[in-house]
């Protein structure tokens, strides 16, 4: 072997850029690490005369992508274009023919994680993706060889910075989601299009991929249950300050008996928990092995050098690999069939919050019903009670999801009820 590995780069944008960067300032470092010096050879982007910021020789640049895929002398494909088309094709073309490929693309790896894995054991080459969940915090890694000795009972954490953002700006200062939306579009941490972040669509994403790995079985995007930040109110801010608790967007698995648990919601957590503390864009993992115990890892998920350390040290696992010729040394790690349970099978405690008309017995008939459906109640307030309607704040003791959701079918026939307002469920405490 020669004394360096080439690479081609898919996409020079926030995180190509990046991984050039380190690449660059940092490669004699990188290179003693690896053993071997790793060179840039190409770098696919779409317009060759954009502006990069930082200087790029020209002929490194290609809008043709077979000049890095056909090139037997690249060794390692780093994609970082987004998306999945053209993008998933480029990576099952290099991964069939043997190129080690290393990608911070959630969106492909959650839902063609099985078809990636298959190329890789194929082509016999490494298939590696720290970057696609929680940006620089190695969480990926962690849960494949560092935990490697656990049973993981439960992974949990923040791993949207958008909707953090968000959330602890309406925590803090009180403010409406429309107003913080907008706010955090103008300083650029939401997109124009906020959809996947606030949808939390993009938190299932990535909790489709730990949950894979922390419990060895595939998880299929549409089983993670999902729920975005759309309707938190200020209503719910206040009663959840009140009630001692912050309201985080988690995306949350752990395994029972019966199978795993994989859903993504705003989540009410006692004040002194770990993740509440985690503000403004940060991300943070937590999770529970059996020998472990409890673990936090935290950071930044996303950001042009944060995630690109994420990358480069994929790439460096790739390039020591073909070096000591063991390519594919951490594959696939699904090796169970695990049934993910429907959200009526979860055990949460749940918040409530009641429209209701402010007469007697009202309360009374809402807590038969409860009763009745075996949902134990932990704590009811009555608030801003006007002689007319009165707002109902009710938490429940741990219980089955499906008895919550029966009871407030029930409660909202009756007539006294005007508006279930909002359901978010309890985690972190006993
Ligand atoms: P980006 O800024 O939009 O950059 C995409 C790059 O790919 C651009 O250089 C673009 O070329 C190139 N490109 C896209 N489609 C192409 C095509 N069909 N042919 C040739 N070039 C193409 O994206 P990014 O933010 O760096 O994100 C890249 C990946 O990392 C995504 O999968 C994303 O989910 C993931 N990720 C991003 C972050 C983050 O903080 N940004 C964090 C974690 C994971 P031009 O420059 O010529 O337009
Ligand atoms: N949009 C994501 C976030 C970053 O807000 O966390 C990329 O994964």
């Amino acid at each position: 072997m020669d004394n360096v590995i080439e690479i081609g780069l898919l996409g020079l944008g926030t995180v190509g850029r990046g991984v050039y960067r380190i690449l660059e300032e940092n490669k004699d470092v990188i290179q003693q690490r690896a053993g071997i010096k790793i060179e840039v050879k190409k770098i696919l982007v779409r317009s060759l005369d954009k502006e990069r910021g930082i200087f790029i020789p020209e002929e490194l640049l290609t809008t043709d992508p077979k000049e890095l895929i056909a090139d037997p002398d690249i060794k390692i494909i780093v994609e970082v274009l987004g998306g999945i088309n053209p993008t998933l094709d480029y990576v099952l073309e290099s991964l069939n023919s043997g190129k080690s490929v290393v990608t911070a693309n959630k969106d492909m790896v959650a839902e063609y994680g099985q078809r990636l894995f298959k190329a890789a054991e194929n082509g016999n080459c490494d298939l590696l993706f720290e970057a696609s969940v929680a940006g620089g915090i190695p969480i990926i890694r962690t849960l494949k060889q560092s935990l490697s000795g656990n049973c993981i009972e439960e992974v949990y954490g923040i791993i949207n910075g958008t909707t953090n953002y968000m959330l602890t700006k309406m925590f803090q200062e009180g403010c409406d989601f429309t107003d913080v939306l907008a706010e955090a579009q103008s300083k650029g941490y939401a997109e124009s299009d906020p959809t996947a972040d606030v949808g939390g669509f993009d938190a299932a994403r990535k909790l489709a991929i730990l949950a894979s790995i922390a419990f060895n079985t595939r998880v299929p995007l549409k089983k993670v249950y999902t729920e975005g930040i759309n309707n938190i109110s200020v209503a719910d801010i206040t009663s959840a300050r009140e009630l001692g608790y912050n309201i985080k967007l988690l995306g949350i698995a752990k395994e029972r008996q019966e199978g795993i648990e994989v859903r993504v919601h705003p989540t009410f957590i006692p004040k002194d928990h770990p993740l509440a503390a985690v503000g403004d864009v940060f991300n943070a993992v937590f999770v529970r092995g059996n020998a472990v115990g409890d673990t936090m890892f935290y950071g930044r998920g996303a950001g042009e050098l944060p995630t690109a350390s994420a990358v480069v040290a994929d790439i460096m696992d790739a390039a020591r690999d073909i070096l000591r010729n063991v390519p594919g040394l951490i594959g696939c790690t699904c090796f169970r069939e695990k049934t993910v349970l429907d959200i009526g099978n979860i055990y949460s405690k749940y918040y409530i919050r009641l429209k209701v008309a402010d007469k007697p017995g009202v309360l009374a008939s809402i807590a038969l019903v409860f009763g009745n459906k075996e949902v134990s109640l932990k704590s009811v307030i009555q608030k801003e009670a006007t002689g007319k309607t009165a707002e109902l704040v009710l938490v429940t003791h741990r219980v089955l999801e499906q008895n919550v959701q029966d009871a407030l079918m029930d409660i909202k026939q009756l007539s006294s009820v005007l508006e279930i307002s909002n359901v978010i469920r309890v985690e972190g405490e006993e």
